[in-house]
């Protein structure tokens, strides 16, 4: 990894909370600075105990600051927070995480958190029982929600000896998540892109409900692709198993039923300027939800279905001619056939095909073999890949159709 050249002239401040694994933001000090960006550090009292205010101010070449009064001098916590173009909590303790999703200002660190204006990243530090601990997933949650970048913990031997997730993250690793996001002048800078994901689910009673075997992997692929090429992405995803593979750059809303989906996905659409829809929608629901669990009698039953909306068509229907509409068409017979009579139906610009046929590909695996297809008709069958870079080859798709002069 390195040398980290989008860093160069930037302005990062860096936030150092009480955890053993502060001894890394030394390092991570050390690379900011040798990329040529310009680093501020700030301590809370507890980091200090386990690394000196002095190593870093003679890293960074500045004075650290730790109180929001030291010596009689008001430290503005308002300037530091409007001066950085990336804030960096790391390590960011559960208590430091607690305190930044519920607002708290009793620290610099905090203050200087609730005032900044600019992305603001975090890598969470700490024990494996106080990562896993709800109270923390819901701050890490409620962080994520309000924008904030999560740079993911490692799995290992922790301080404690106990081996488990909640280690922070490298600062090669770090170092590698600024840069990809001051990375400028990629594909997709400044456009926005929707995904759809996932099954759907529609509910029979309390207990029971319709469903498919979509992971919505393919679609998480496709989001993150777009997330690391610069686009903004927003993902509506059904219920899946796999939510930590999204990337934190990717913004997701979640949804249950179609009738949900089909909301997000009308509501987002307008300021979008492409959407990707993977979502393994269901065709029919119950027509009515019981309230109460259905009893069982003698004899069969049958559960009367209705048709639920079609998603891609209804936004093939008020697509802008700088709109572009990506679908995806599973079939398990002629398929070329079907998936072309999809494109026009749907008002796609270009269709994805997989065949259940082909071993590896479709739901629950992580491979796929798709086949791309224009609004022209033209088509391109590529092999079976892994669905990270089916993702890549559905991008340089849309991008060499779309996004070319
Ligand atoms: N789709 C959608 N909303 C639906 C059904 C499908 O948005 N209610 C989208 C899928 O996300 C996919 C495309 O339409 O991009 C085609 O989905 P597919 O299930 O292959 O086709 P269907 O329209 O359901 O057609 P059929 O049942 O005839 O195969």
């Amino acid at each position: 990894m390195g040398p980290f050249p989008n860093l160069k002239d930037k302005k990062i401040l860096l936030a150092v909370t009480g955890s053993i694994a502060a001894y890394k933001s030394l390092l991570l000090t050390r690379l900011i600075v040798k990329a040529g960006a310009e680093v501020q550090v700030i301590m809370t009292k507890a980091a200090t105990h386990f690394v000196s205010p002095l190593s870093f101010a003679t890293l960074s070449r500045k004075k650290v600051h730790l109180e929001i009064m030291e010596d009689d001098a008001w430290n503005n916590h308002v300037e530091m927070g409007l001066w950085a173009d990336a804030m960096v909590v790391a390590p960011a303790t559960a208590n430091s995480l607690a305190k930044m999703a519920h607002g708290l200002a009793d620290t610099m660190v905090h203050a200087v958190y609730l005032s900044a204006k600019c992305p603001v990243f975090f890598a969470p530090a700490m024990d494996l029982d106080m990562w896993k601990h709800p109270s923390t997933q819901d701050n890490v949650n409620r962080l994520r929600q309000f924008g904030n970048i999560e740079i993911k913990v490692g799995t290992g031997e922790l301080a404690s000896g106990l081996v488990g997730a909640g280690r922070m993250a490298e600062p090669e690793e770090i170092m590698q998540t600024l840069d990809d996001h001051f990375q400028t002048n990629i594909t997709f800078s400044g456009k926005k892109v929707m995904i759809t994901a996932g099954p759907t689910i529609e509910r029979i009673d309390p207990v029971r409900f319709i469903s498919n075997h979509s992971t919505g992997r393919m679609g998480i692929s496709i989001a993150n692709a777009f997330a690391k090429q610069g686009a903004t992405v927003q993902l509506i995803l059904g219920p899946s198993k796999l939510k930590d593979l999204i990337d934190p750059r990717v913004s997701t809303t979640h949804v249950e039923s179609a009738q949900d989906m089909l909301e997000a996905a009308q509501g987002h659409w307008p300021s979008q300027d492409i959407a990707v829809m993977t979502a393994a929608v269901a065709d029919y629901r119950p027509q009515t939800i019981a309230d109460n669990k259905i009893k069982k009698k003698e004899g069969d039953l049958s559960i009367a279905l209705e048709r639920t909306a079609d998603i891609a068509a209804s936004l093939g229907q008020v697509k802008r001619p700088d709109q572009r509409l990506v679908g995806f068409a599973l079939e398990t017979e002629n398929g070329l056939e079907n998936a072309k009579l999809k494109v026009y139906k749907k008002n796609f610009d270009m269709i994805v095909l997989n065949s259940l046929k082909d071993k590896g590909a479709g739901f629950k695996h992580a491979t796929n073999k798709v086949t791309i297809i224009q609004k022209d008709g033209s088509s391109k069958e590529y092999p079976l890949k892994s669905k990270d870079e089916v993702a890549l080859d559905i991008l340089a798709a849309i991008e060499k159709s779309f996004v070319e002069p």
